[in-house]
């Protein structure tokens, strides 16, 4: 990762922010929590200190593999392969040998739609439905090695496509249904799609969301597509925009499906799944995710930071498939230890602020995990929501997604774990494919707002600019060693995975995220030290954005920067130069925003934007992002010497201080 000065100088400045709140209390886990845990003890940590491979290894037994792997991990750095010569089929780890074993009838997901419709689907409900759709998958033509794009709202279908993916062996690219019409075609151009999966639409606050509509307007752009599957779920009619002989309706298809389906016996290294990612470039990258490793670390990962008994516990991971969390926690992790899930369409607000609660009281789930931004959006609306249903059958809460801060760890732990229920913060990214730093709730005493340790079979170190470990204070988050559900690279460029990754710190995965280890050796995360901002929980990159507005065609030149928001952990600002002649207003900036949103998806439309004649830049032209990352967070500006015009700077704030900020 190509890190600029500027950034570094920014990552230190942030690392070594002392108004990082430390709260004091500790939280041991309590008697009542230990008594029934699965892991009480410091045994799973020590057995991978001895013998790293073995550890692994006995994970990776926990999986029904077709053919033994010859050799556990071969490291040829950058490049990783694990459980080589292995075979396995990941939706029969995740469904038949579930219902091989008898235990068919149990639950898979509690489904629940916005409108409120809901779904009951068992493992051996959930088989069925994946042999139809796999067998439909192999008519329309796919084989072992085909790209299959998914674009679909939180329902079913969104599960039983990824597994009939990985049941024949087609690596699927989900695209977050927030995304824009252009963001799908990139993505699917890029992964060079044969088949996209789609919907009419989704709910959301009790409005359909048009998705075959969208990727209608973008499929005379992307050559590859052969076959586009459309699900009903809104019924809005569509019939008008289908296209016969390419366009075909799910149950049309699965009506005549062969009912069976056998699983294809997939090489440990066979690509499972893309899944797209903002860095530090306009272009998302693929992030490439293989299939004996991965599910091995995802079920190790899911089992003991839930502390999980498949038998009885209900868990809610309250994600969107179209993320990485989506993947590993909803899907993969959960099925293939045989648990049940919830999956909910919605958003927590509609039809009102208590849905979340409702949801947790009518399935009694044992264990929730959501982000920062959803727990602080909660302690806004205020504690008379939770406080209005029973949530006592939680018993451990989950965080992800950014740091956590303090009070909203503590406020999580009050108000919706009653005092009672481990609040395990968890690290990782898409890049990671599974939890690589988090406690284990039945061993690890827990500090509100740190992530804790790296879990057992996992090394990771801080270090100082210099690559030279910090034993205690800030630096940057590096791994030392290969983990199973590593990144195998980046699709159709193993160049940039390797220098995006593996330069800054020689020997090093270098994850982009500054982090601090306290005294007893707690790792606390502070932010990205690169041009990701993280808005809710989602990584935008910064390039990205600046990238859409400079295609307005009123747009000379942009800055974009994540600053600080309460709520959302940052918000992004927009700095913009319009070419001449064009005057600026509040509709204008209105538009840009809009024009954002169109180009990459709503997520990314910026909180503040701010017209300016000239953008600070040093004397050799570079942008200086941090002084207008000072600027969107009202910080005193210090030391400009290195600005070619310590006027423009006054100019932004005074302008940043008078722009209008959309909530
Ligand atoms: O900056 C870190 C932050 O989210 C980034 C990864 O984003 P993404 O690939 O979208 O995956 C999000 C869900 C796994 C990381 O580089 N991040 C994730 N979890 C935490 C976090 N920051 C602090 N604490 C966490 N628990």
């Amino acid at each position: 990762m190509s890190v600029a000065p500027d950034d570094i100088e920014a990552a230190k400045a942030s690392v070594a922010i002392e108004d990082y709140y430390h709260e004091g209390r500790l939280f041991p886990p309590s008697e009542t929590f230990k008594a029934q845990a699965i892991l009480t003890d410091r045994s799973l940590y020590e057995a991978a200190a001895s013998d790293w491979e073995g550890f692994w290894a006995e994970q990776a037994e926990q999986l029904d593999w077709f053919e033994r792997w010859r050799s556990v991990c071969d490291w040829d750095q950058p490049f990783a392969k694990w459980f080589v010569g292995g075979k396995l089929n990941v939706s029969y780890n995740c469904l038949d040998r579930h219902v091989l074993a008898g235990n068919g009838g149990r639950v898979a997901y509690y489904w629940e739609g916005e409108p409120g419709d809901r779904r009951v689907i068992t493992y051996s409900e959930l088989l069925d439905e994946v042999e139809h759709f796999a067998s439909a998958l192999r008519s329309l033509g796919v084989s072992k090695g085909d790209r299959v794009a998914i674009y679909l709202p939180m329902i079913p279908e969104i599960v039983v496509s990824m597994l009939a993916c990985a049941r024949i062996g087609a690596p699927h690219s989900v695209v977050f249904g927030g995304f824009s019409p252009d963001a799908l075609r990139d993505r699917i151009n890029d992964a060079a799609a044969k088949v996209l999966v789609t919907s009419d639409g989704g709910w959301r606050r009790g409005a359909a969301t048009p998705l075959f509509e969208n990727a209608a307007s973008i499929l005379a752009e992307t050559p590859s597509i052969e076959h586009v599957v459309v699900v009903r779920r809104t019924g809005e009619d569509v019939s008008g925009l289908m296209r016969a002989g390419r366009d075909h309706f799910w149950h049309d298809l699965v009506a005549g499906a062969n009912p069976h389906c056998p699983p294809e016996p997939m090489d440990a290294e066979d690509l499972l799944y893309l899944l797209y990612t903002s860095g530090t470039t306009a272009k998302p990258k693929g992030i490439m995710h293989t299939t004996g490793g991965y599910l091995t670390q995802v079920a190790f990962s899911h089992r003991y930071v839930f502390d999980l008994r498949p038998e009885s516990d209900v868990f809610w991971c309250a994600a969107d498939c179209g993320w990485v969390t989506g993947h590993s926690y909803i899907v993969y992790g959960p099925l293939a230890n045989g648990c049940t899930g919830v999956m909910y369409e919605g958003t927590p607000d509609f039809p009102a602020k208590d849905r979340w609660w409702e949801i947790v009281e009518r399935y009694r789930v044992t264990t929730l995990y959501t982000a920062p931004t959803a727990i602080r959006t909660f302690i806004k609306w205020g504690t008379e929501y939770p406080a209005a249903h029973d949530l006592t059958s939680l018993r451990l809460l989950g965080s992800v997604g950014e740091p956590i801060n303090p009070e909203a760890w503590v406020w999580y732990w009050e108000n919706i774990g009653g005092g009672r229920c481990p609040v395990v913060d968890t690290w990782w990214q898409t890049e990671t494919g599974a939890i690589l730093i988090a406690p284990l709730p039945g061993v690890t005493t827990l500090k509100p707002g740190s992530a804790t340790f790296p879990l057992p079979g996992i090394e990771a170190e801080v270090v100082d600019d210099a690559g030279r470990q910090v034993e205690r204070g800030g630096g940057y988050l590096t791994l030392t060693r290969p983990w199973p559900a590593m990144l195998r690279g980046i699709y159709g460029d193993l160049e940039r995975y390797r220098e995006t990754y593996w330069t800054r710190f020689p020997g090093r995965y270098f994850a982009g995220d500054g982090a601090k280890v306290d005294d007893d050796g707690y790792l606390w995360f502070v932010g990205r030290v690169d041009d990701v901002m993280n808005i809710s929980g989602h990584r935008i990159s910064t390039t990205e954005v600046e990238s859409a507005l400079v295609d307005h065609p009123s747009v000379a030149e942009s800055a974009v920067v994540g600053a600080k928001d309460e709520t959302t952990g940052q918000g992004i600002v927009a700095f913009v130069t319009l070419k001449a002649g064009i005057k600026a207003s509040a509709e204008h900036a209105r538009e840009l925003r809009d024009h954002v949103a169109r180009r990459i998806g709503p997520i990314a439309r910026p909180k503040a934007l701010i017209f300016t004649e000239e953008l600070p830049k040093t004397r050799s032209g570079k942008i200086m992002r941090r002084l207008l990352r000072d600027v969107a967070e009202g910080r005193d500006l210090g030391d400009t010497t290195t600005l070619a015009d310590a006027g423009v700077v006054e100019e932004i704030r005074r302008r940043a201080q008078t722009s209008p900020t959309e909530d």
